[in-house]
């Protein structure tokens, strides 16, 4: 029998990108509020004895994370084989230690909250920097798909004489993912973060490679400011504007247009989450993760 695939309520568009890749099908689901605001739930598709694939893209998680619970646990009355959850950007991931005495660990609650209610996670680059997996901090088994093959083939067609740049530790992984498959020069920064929207971005002896692209590759864009202050850095440096390509485009507030102003040559983004700037698609690759997963 065929998977199903059960959209989140906004996530139809997704779920259908999910589905052109894989050989399941989409489920009829009604999600909508009550007057009062919360929330019901429907799945109106045969479930039982099929692997369920909960699409839910948990960006801006508070308001989304409640409906994906209510869809797997209404798919969980209904007999399941499995219910899995393919969420293309994985929050709280970035809570990976207490700081300050009496903090929350986040990430830690996510992923017990999650674990509790689904039988499996397929994402894309979850952002695992103090984690070496996420199984520790979810239970339930889970696939990462990466956007490394994508990225590196856009950058090949698109960017002459690129140099890849990480802003910050954290950014070596991805950084050496796409330039060893691409067959690129990189180079890492240091980043040291006093705020949230205050970061600091050096690089002691910064190669003249003034022939070259810099392809600024981080995983989350957020609030900007590791970008802009990597751009400014490379500028000050004498290097070429810059291409930004970020995996997961958050862009809080007016972030987008602040990067655009930076003095960058382009911005860009893989399709994890919905944003103009999209230009790398990478849901087949989180399709293949799903595939693997429950052996498609
Ligand atoms: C954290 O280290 C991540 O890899 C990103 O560098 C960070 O989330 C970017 O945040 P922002 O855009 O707010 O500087």
């Amino acid at each position: 029998m065929k998977a199903l695939i059960v959209a989140a309520p906004s996530d139809r568009p997704l779920a259908e990108h999910v589905a052109a890749h894989l050989d399941a099908e989409l489920a009829r689901v009604e999600v909508r509020a009550f007057p009062d605001e919360e929330t019901y739930v429907r799945i109106d598709s045969e479930v039982a004895d099929r692997h369920v694939i909960i699409v839910a893209n948990l960006v801006r998680p508070n308001a989304r994370i409640l409906p994906a619970l209510f869809l797997a646990e209404t798919a969980r009355e209904l007999s399941p084989a499995s219910i899995g959850l393919a969420t293309p950007y994985l929050p709280y991931m970035r809570q990976d230690a207490r700081f300050e005495p009496g903090e929350g660990l986040t990430s830690q609650y996510f992923g017990s909250l999650i674990s509790r209610s689904f039988d499996w996670l397929v994402t894309i680059d979850p952002h695992l920097h103090r984690y070496q997996s996420l199984d520790e901090c979810y239970a339930i088994p889970s696939k990462v798909a990466e956007s490394a093959g994508p990225i590196a083939r856009w950058i090949a067609e698109n960017v002459e004489r690129p140099l890849v740049v990480g802003p910050d530790e954290e950014s070596f992984q991805w950084v050496s993912a796409v330039a060893q498959r691409a067959g690129l020069p990189s180079v890492i920064m240091d980043k040291i973060r006093h705020g949230d929207r205050d970061v600091q971005v050096t690089g002691a002896g910064l190669p003249p490679w003034t022939d070259q692209t810099p392809v600024i590759l981080d995983d989350i864009i957020s609030t900007g400011r590791t970008m802009v202050e990597t751009v400014r850095l490379l500028r000050e440096a004498g290097l070429k504007p810059p291409v930004c390509v970020g995996v997961h485009a958050l862009f809080v507030g007016d972030a987008y247009q602040i990067l655009r102003g930076a003095g960058v040559e382009r911005v860009v983004t893989c399709n994890t989450v919905s944003h103009l700037s999209n230009e790398i698609d990478v849901i087949g690759e989180l399709a293949r993760g799903i595939g693997e997963l429950i052996a498609l």
